[in-house]
């Protein structure tokens, strides 16, 4: 089958779009407002878009009121955000947070989670997660869209701290990611974790694409 996107001509009970791009990591973003109150949600429409600097970007809808998201309200204001890690223990949390509540309301209050301050930057890192991004804002494009959602908010940031919590780094140097068990959206209402790995490097003998393969900074830059 195929079908146009303007007409939503698939015919199927639910739209299959989501399902078509995946999985998507989530990026759980926590914001920190000019008046002090912390926001936290998750967003996954987010990918990183280089390693050297890294950059991230991710891509907020307007709400359900037309109106822009508090995160992209807090990020355009003070200029930061941070990027933490959903895991399968935290699926819960992270989901409490993805709820449209009144700007002055802390989420990281209402799922109970633990704020850790951060080095270079005002908003918080959730302490629970294994992995963090300090981010600072780099720009913001607007893509226009349909109906009251339909436009979005596309911020990227530039990574200035990264952390990564000893106990995921594995005897080998590499970061545990079954340990950590990483959770991912699909379509729907559905949802993966990452529970299995295979490797596989580009054929031939070009040593500094394996080196951008892997993001082996040092070695593409000697
Ligand atoms: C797993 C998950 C992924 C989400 N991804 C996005 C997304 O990519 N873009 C978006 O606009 N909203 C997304 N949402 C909805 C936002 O998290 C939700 O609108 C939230 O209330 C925004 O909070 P804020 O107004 O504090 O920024 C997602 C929700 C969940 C549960």
């Amino acid at each position: 089958m195929y079908y146009d996107p303007d007409k939503n001509n698939h015919g199927l009970p639910h739209n299959p779009f989501k399902s078509c791009v995946i999985p998507r990591p989530i990026g759980w973003i926590s914001t920190i407002s000019q008046d002090g109150i912390h926001n936290l949600a998750p967003f996954s429409q987010f990918q990183n878009l280089t390693f050297d600097p890294p950059y991230v970007m991710f891509a907020a809808n307007q709400n359900t009121k037309g109106m822009r998201k508090d995160t992209v309200i807090n990020i355009e204001k003070t200029g930061e955000f941070v990027y933490n890690m959903v895991t399968w223990e935290l699926r819960e949390a992270m989901n409490i947070t993805a709820s449209e509540v009144p700007f002055e309301i802390d989420e990281f209050e209402l799922a109970g989670l633990t704020k850790a301050p951060s080095v270079k930057v005002k908003p918080a890192r959730v302490s629970e997660s294994p992995i963090h991004f300090e981010c600072i804002h780099y720009q913001t494009i607007r893509i226009p869209g349909n109906g009251l959602m339909g436009s979005v908010d596309v911020i990227i940031g530039r990574v200035v701290m990264i952390h990564i919590k000893d106990e995921v780094i594995g005897p080998d140097g590499r970061l545990d990611i079954l340990r950590i068990r990483p959770v991912a959206r699909l379509g729907y209402y559905d949802y993966t974790t990452v529970d299995s790995l295979f490797q596989m490097v580009i054929p031939g003998e070009n040593e500094l694409l394996l080196t951008g393969l892997e993001g082996a900074i040092k070695k593409h830059n000697t």
